[in-house]
């Protein structure tokens, strides 16, 4: 026994030191970065306080190498480095594959000819014909928002994350699903604290080389906890195309026969969870798979992407975009001042045209998402050697592009701690860097849902911007964040919406 033992400790030894001091670790060797000991001993602190911010380490820049045992990660944040690689190397690496039990591989996870063929299949869904007709929806959540939050006593949500999730979820089944959750409301509470588990797991397991193994993961109780949170959130992307099949079954697929030419049914037929005249995207993927491209198991994988990449990014951001408001009043007054006049003019409704005018609003969010790119980083395998800012990265690495780190580059955005809109003027973005802010990445795999989440994200905070004054609980600057798959505050956080006593001749909102 203790011979096995010695020699399964032999073998490991031998290949950690040929990883390290064979061709590609000694050229990951030359690139600087802190310590394994150091990084190994957080790891086991679970200090996922500091471990996010090891993307930014300034000592390092732009380029930073963390050894994780015999796994090397490199760290970009040069827009430079990062054009290069998003433009030639559009594998992304090993990491995605914790998402796998989760989403298998749908759209974000998907590689090669299968990414392609489903982008082919989902881009017509996010095309601005379909917005168009998402914008009634936008600005009825953003309604019932407003008026839910007009019955809270104190006029104080504890937990702004929790609050707005539960729109931006509802929002997602509404327009891409086509299905209303009003009837799985149980279910949709668990599925959104399922889904905040499920990305504290996947970065856990991520810091951790000896949980990669499925087996082995399977063994220890987070893997069994996985288990149910995964029966929870599959749960509820099995009813929702349960729901659907059984709606096309019952129309015999006549609202499916246009599928291909992206035109939209105008015919009239009762369904009480079903919208009719909107081509979702489960439309689209169950026409799919009747012309056989696609299986169950195909819809339900792009099912589960959506609905967590659609919903829980937007909700984050419009959180930060509030939180700041909160905290810079003279910022906040200059949007409810654009947003009166956009809504007067409009009649009291936003319109996709009258969304599209409130550009000093459009300029916070990008401001928002400059200072918190929920999604902070993204990671791609180099499919060759690569040369960057003079380190040359062999063919196979590992490497985490770090959004949030390019965003804070004051040799890119000069004050990059300040909250500043008005960056985003046309002549003062003409200028720009384009790989200098990517809060929905860039080229090829860039984000499909971008139109979709600032369209709704306007929507939102125009109409809580218009019926509140928001007052802060705490300052955003002094929150403390946590390693997870977004940039998530390590407690929940509250904000104060005091509501603004309409005049009579004002809109209600
Ligand atoms: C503020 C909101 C959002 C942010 C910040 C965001 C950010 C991103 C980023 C950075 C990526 C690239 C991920 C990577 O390369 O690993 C991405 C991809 C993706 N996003 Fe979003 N996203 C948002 C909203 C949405 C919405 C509303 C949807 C759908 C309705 C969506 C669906 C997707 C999908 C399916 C992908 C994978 C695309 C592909 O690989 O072809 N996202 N998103």
């Amino acid at each position: 026994m203790i011979n096995i033992l010695l020699f399964f400790i032999f073998i490991l030894l031998a290949y950690n030191f040929y990883v390290h001091y064979g061709r590609n670790g000694r050229l990951i060797n030359r690139i600087p970065g802190p310590s394994s000991y150091s990084i190994i001993r957080k790891i086991l602190q679970s200090s996922r306080k500091d471990l996010w911010k090891l993307q930014i380490l300034d000592q390092y820049y732009p380029v930073s190498k963390v050894w994780l045992f015999s796994i090397p990660f490199v760290f970009i944040r040069h827009p430079d480095d990062i054009e290069k690689i998003l433009k030639m190397h559009k594998e992304k690496s090993f990491i995605y594959n914790f998402l796998h039990p989760w989403l298998n591989t749908g759209l974000l996870t998907s590689r090669g000819a299968k990414w392609q063929s489903r982008r082919k299949i989902l881009n017509p869904t996010f095309r601005l014909a379909i917005l168009q007709q998402f914008i009634e929806v936008f600005t009825k959540k953003g309604e019932d928002m407003a008026n839910s939050l007009k019955n809270i006593s104190d006029h104080i949500v504890k937990d702004l994350m929790l609050f707005i999730s539960e729109y931006t979820l509802n929002t997602i089944c509404d327009t891409v699903m086509g299905i209303s959750l009003q009837e799985f409301d149980l279910f949709q509470q668990q599925y959104r604290n399922a889904v905040n588990q499920m990305l504290e797991f996947v970065v856990y397991r991520g810091l951790r080389p000896w949980l990669y193994l499925d087996w082995i993961f399977a063994l220890t109780s987070k893997g069994r906890q996985q288990k149910k949170l995964l029966n929870i959130i599959h749960g509820l992307s099995q009813k929702i195309i349960a729901e659907k099949k059984l709606y096309h079954e019952q129309t015999n697929g006549r609202y499916l026969k246009n599928c291909d030419k992206c035109t939209i049914e105008e015919d009239n037929v009762e369904a009480v969870t079903i919208e009719k005249r909107r081509l979702t995207m489960m439309d689209l993927l169950i026409a799919a798979s009747r012309e056989g491209y696609l299986t169950d198991s195909d819809i339900k994988e792009e099912i589960d992407t959506i609905l967590f990449a659609g919903h829980d990014t937007t909700a984050m951001t419009i959180c930060y975009v509030l939180l700041l408001l909160a905290d810079h009043k003279d910022v906040q007054d200059r949007v409810r001042e654009e947003v009166n006049a956009v809504m007067h003019e409009s009649g009291g409704r936003f319109t996709m045209q009258s969304l599209q005018n409130l550009s000093y609003l459009e300029r916070c969010i990008k401001e928002t998402m400059r200072l918190y790119p929920v999604v902070y980083f993204i990671s791609r395998v180099t499919s060759e050697d690569v040369k960057l800012q003079s380190y040359l990265i062999p063919a196979g690495t590992s490497l985490l592009i770090s959004i949030y780190g390019v965003h804070r580059d004051p040799n890119y955005w000069p004050n990059p701690e300040i909250f500043d809109p008005d960056r985003f003027l046309p002549d003062n973005i003409r200028n720009q860097h384009p790989y200098a802010y990517l809060p929905f990445s860039a080229g090829s795999r860039n984000c499909i849902g971008q139109r979709f989440a600032l369209l709704e994200m306007k929507s939102f905070v125009a109409s809580l911007i218009y019926n509140f004054y928001l007052e802060p609980i705490e300052n955003l600057k002094d929150v403390q964040f946590n390693a997870d798959m977004m940039i998530r505050p390590a407690y929940p956080l509250g904000l104060k919406f005091v509501p603004i006593i309409k005049k009579h001749a004002d809109f209600k909102g």
